[in-house]
């Protein structure tokens, strides 16, 4: 005979069996139809969507050779092989890495910027970060498509080089693919610069540092910039980073990256460089500031990337230039500028305030520089107005049917996502949420993932 407490269990196993027997009964006697899925719901059509974008260079794309492009100014031709010639003995020329994921226009804009400001194209190492493989390479894709890239017109008849990634990286995973070029080639240091700036050598002069171009002893921002390099090697022992610009051109020193462990790839976008600059500072890496030249931000291109090299700015033409995603056309009154100070004075810093009037007004080919930078100024200024900054990234929306298309705004709004998966990993890493680790917390290099939050709430 079972005892009292051995009955008890009996009794909960039977009445728990009835209770599911009869709960799978009920599941199973009135056989249900499962329900059909349902149509899918489509988001409403964007109420705008940008024009197609324009070819802003058809002189390169119809060229047959290097020699169909109008020179580049003789005042900027760089020196052969100037890395190393007296006064400057740098072991070997540095390269220049510009990262392209989208936006065509403002890709040759930057690089063209930067050869006919005086940089080698041999020098310029473009990074084709699309993830669309070889099909640019082998000329598969439409203007129209973001991803779109020249590889005919930028190695063969700009002179650049091109260099694919093996798939879409990150920003902080775009930066190592930097540094294993850097140690593939043996470069014991590199620049980058981002995609949508505009650089120009100081050709009007620039206090202490060149004097106008048609001057002995003129500087391009090719010779500056190797000038600071060669600076940091001979006074620092360790130089970490320098910034032209901000950090629209950076110079990097390989060692430096190597000691710090290089950038935080679990931080993909904004907020790793807070990291990578903070870590470089624990470690005594220093960050400076240089000057080369004028380099601006902006979300729009020139419409014709020839008057770069002095083409058709004669007598009254103004350059103009073309945003790659213009805003929808506002009802008169709603427009709202953002001419504050803060801009004024960035302006100020960037050099971009050049004076109307100046002795040398005759000078066709002075003019014809300011011109270009008052441009830059007005893109600036256009970038900075009011709207979002990194607008342009959403022009082209076409390439549909292409190898590796990818819809424009997913891409958009999925990096989007991982920026704020990033921040979110930031906040975890240092237990900070705020850029400066370095001045706000005491956090040393070892820190990183051993502290608790440093905030309530
Ligand atoms: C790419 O540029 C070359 C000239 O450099 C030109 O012949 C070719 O048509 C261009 N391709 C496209 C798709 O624009």
């Amino acid at each position: 005979m079972p005892n009292r407490r051995q009955s008890f269990i009996i009794l909960g196993c039977f009445v728990i069996s009835v209770v599911f027997l009869l709960a799978a009964a009920s599941k199973y006697s009135t056989p249900r139809v499962p329900e059909p899925p349902r149509p899918p719901k489509y988001k409403p059509n964007p109420d705008w969507v940008p024009p197609p974008v324009k070819d802003n260079f058809p002189l390169l794309h119809s060229a047959a050779s290097p020699d169909s492009l109008p020179p580049i100014p003789k005042w900027n031709v760089p020196i052969h092989n100037a890395h190393n010639t007296t006064p400057l003995n740098l072991p070997v020329a540095p390269p220049l890495f510009i990262g392209f994921t989208r936006t065509y226009p403002l890709l040759l804009q930057v690089v063209t910027s930067y050869i006919t400001a005086g940089w080698p194209p041999s020098q310029i190492y473009v990074i084709e970060n699309t993830g669309v493989q070889q099909s640019n390479a082998r000329g598969l894709l439409s203007l129209q498509n973001q991803f779109f890239l020249n590889h005919t017109a930028l190695t063969r008849i700009l002179g650049v080089n091109v260099v694919t990634t093996p798939t879409l990286l990150s920003f902080a995973q775009m930066q190592n693919f930097f540094l294993s070029l850097a140690y593939q080639h043996d470069w014991p240091y590199y620049f980058w610069s981002h995609m949508d700036v505009v650089a120009f050598s100081y050709e009007g002069g620039h206090g202490g540092m060149t004097p106008p171009y048609h001057d002995p002893g003129y500087k391009s921002i090719y010779t500056l910039a190797l000038e600071a390099l060669q600076r940091a090697r001979n006074e620092d022992s360790k130089w970490g980073f320098r910034f032209f610009a901000y950090d629209h051109l950076s110079l990097v020193n390989r060692d430096a990256m190597e000691d710090t462990g290089a950038w935080d790839v679990m931080v993909p976008y904004y907020m790793t460089d807070c990291d990578m600059h903070s870590r470089l500072s624990m470690k005594g890496w220093s960050i400076k500031d240089e000057r080369a030249g004028i380099i601006t931000d902006v979300a729009s291109a020139l419409a014709d990337l020839s008057m770069l090299y002095r083409v058709g700015l004669e007598g009254d033409v103004q350059p103009e230039f073309v945003d790659p995603n213009p805003a929808k056309p506002q009802p008169p009154g709603k427009k709202h500028n953002k001419r504050n100070e803060a801009l004024e004075s960035e302006r100020e810093r960037r050099g971009l305030k050049i004076e109307d009037r100046n002795a040398e007004e005759d000078d066709p080919n002075w003019v014809k520089w300011r011109k270009l930078v008052h441009t830059s100024d007005l893109q600036f200024q256009h970038k900075h107005s009011d709207r979002g900054r990194n607008t342009w990234q959403l022009g082209q929306h076409g390439g549909k049917g292409e190898p590796f298309y990818y819809p424009a705004a997913g891409l958009a709004e999925a990096i989007e996502v991982m920026t704020e998966t990033g921040r979110e990993i930031y906040r975890r890493k240092w237990g900070h949420r705020d850029c400066d680790l370095i001045g706000g917390t005491l956090l040393k290099f070892d820190d990183a993932w051993m502290v608790r939050k440093d905030w309530s709430r």
